[in-house]
């Protein structure tokens, strides 16, 4: 009896013990029998709840988040994310993850690769990501079959930009001074990896020429309006023909019939449609925040109080202080007669004096001539391509992408309000 007890003791205990070896692999032995992603000293895999211990490792946050807040983000955001994939970079030797690779769409067929590890590895830190990107951008070109892979890439990491060059990467933009490092601004880059089975069906982006229309000339800066009275109600900014006001709900509507009127088909991929409440939620969405991501404005004219287009920040980054801008002028008849580049100016001097952003950026499509025209006389330089973000007429589509910096934008001359409203 005794001995059938500690018999059947004893192969319970090692039952338990099989169990707990297999789901606690040696230290170092993570990687095998994996058949890809697998490199010399790093492998990927997916980000697992086990992970969330480490978060600040891989998580890529600049502020303090607890294991149990990681968690929850695994489990709430992250599993259900359906735009992006989290793969953690994890070191052979110990299976310790040590970084994250994220692979989120871009927009159209493409998309945008994040890489991110522990900053308190430093220089080994790096050799682990520079190691992740040979791995997994041309995985996700070849095997995903994705068109182009888009990466942005802080111009001080030399490691990062020579992988890049290993594995056939093309540098087709430079966003200068847009990251704040050290008290000091990093340019950073942009990488693209296109696949050649599309190069070879579709021909190479590099090939298509931007076509440019308007002078090409920037503008002195209007000064600022000294109002007699009352500013306009509501008003932000104020200047001469136009006003800047917070987006109301009833606007919505207003730019939803306009939308449906829409005659002109080459400043998007063609017309859209938008929901009065779709287009009031998302453009209100700011507003309930302190320090929002996205501040849009309302056009209007002075003369009337009439709605006429708006102007946006989108992206906010209050770290690294940039953002990038959009406009829209609903009304057709208020577009390229200068109140796009009027508005636009109040959203720059709000951006630059009042929100205190160091750079701008902006991206257009290749066929919007006249949109990269207005910023072309708004200050802004360019600042290189995006090739193939969008699918468009049986092609991929090239963006013609911007920058403007702060101390640009204070050293452009100043007008004098004789001069013509639109030049
Ligand atoms: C983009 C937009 C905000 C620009 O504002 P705007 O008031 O039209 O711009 P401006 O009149 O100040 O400048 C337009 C420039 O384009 C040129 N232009 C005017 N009409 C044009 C046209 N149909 N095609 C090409 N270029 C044109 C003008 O010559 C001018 O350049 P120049 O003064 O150096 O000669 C406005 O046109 C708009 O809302 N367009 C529809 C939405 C859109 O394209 N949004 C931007 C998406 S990136």
């Amino acid at each position: 009896m005794s001995s059938a007890k500690s018999s059947a003791t004893s192969s319970a205990t090692t039952a338990e013990d099989k169990t707990e070896t297999s789901a606690a692999p040696e230290p170092g032995t993570g990687h095998q029998g994996q058949t890809f992603l697998v490199g010399d000293t790093i492998y990927l895999r997916r980000i697992e709840l086990a992970d969330a211990p480490l978060g600040m490792s891989w998580r890529g946050v600049r502020y303090p988040q607890s294991p149990e807040r990681v968690e929850t983000w695994i489990k709430e955001e992250m599993a259900k994310d359906r735009n992006a994939a989290w793969y953690g970079i994890v070191r052979k030797a110990d299976d310790r993850v040590v970084g994250s690779a994220r692979v989120g769409r871009a927009g159209g067929m493409a998309v945008i690769l994040t890489l991110t590890v522990d900053p308190l590895l430093g220089d080994r830190g790096l050799a682990f990501k520079a190691e992740a990107l040979k791995l997994i951008a041309p995985w996700v070109v070849e095997e995903q079959n994705r068109p182009m892979l888009i990466m942005h890439q802080a111009a001080d990491e030399p490691v990062m930009i020579a992988a890049a060059g290993e594995i056939g990467m093309r540098q087709t933009a430079r966003f200068r001074e847009k990251i704040a490092r050290d008290s000091e601004r990093v340019d950073e880059l942009v990488f693209q990896q296109l696949s050649p089975r599309w190069l070879d069906r579709i021909g190479d982006p590099d090939t298509v020429a931007l076509e440019r229309t308007g002078t090409g000339q920037p503008r002195p800066v209007p000064p600022k309006v000294t109002l007699d009275g009352d500013p306009p109600k509501n008003a932000a900014m104020v200047g001469k023909r136009v006003y800047l006001r917070p987006f109301e709900p009833g606007d919505a509507a207003e730019e939803a019939t306009w939308l449906r009127r829409e005659q002109e088909t080459f400043f998007d991929i063609g017309r859209h449609l938008w929901s009065s409440i779709g287009a009031a939620q998302w453009r209100t969405e700011g507003q309930k925040k302190p320090l929002p991501s996205y501040v849009n404005f309302s056009v209007c004219l002075r003369e009337s109080d009439e709605f006429i287009g708006s102007v946006d920040l989108i992206g906010v980054d209050y770290w690294n202080r940039y953002a990038e801008t959009g406009s829209f002028f609903h009304r057709p008849a208020y577009r390229g007669g200068g109140y796009g580049s009027e508005a636009k100016q109040l959203l720059l001097e709000y951006a630059f004096e009042i929100l205190g952003l160091h750079s701008l950026q902006s991206w257009v499509y290749f066929q919007n001539t006249r949109s990269a025209a207005a910023l072309r006389k708004q200050g802004y330089t360019e600042a290189g391509r995006i090739n193939w973000l969008y699918p468009n007429k049986g092609t991929l589509d090239n963006f013609v992408v911007f920058d403007l910096l702060a101390s640009e934008w204070r050293a452009m001359p100043r007008a004098a309000w004789d001069a013509p409203a639109s030049s």
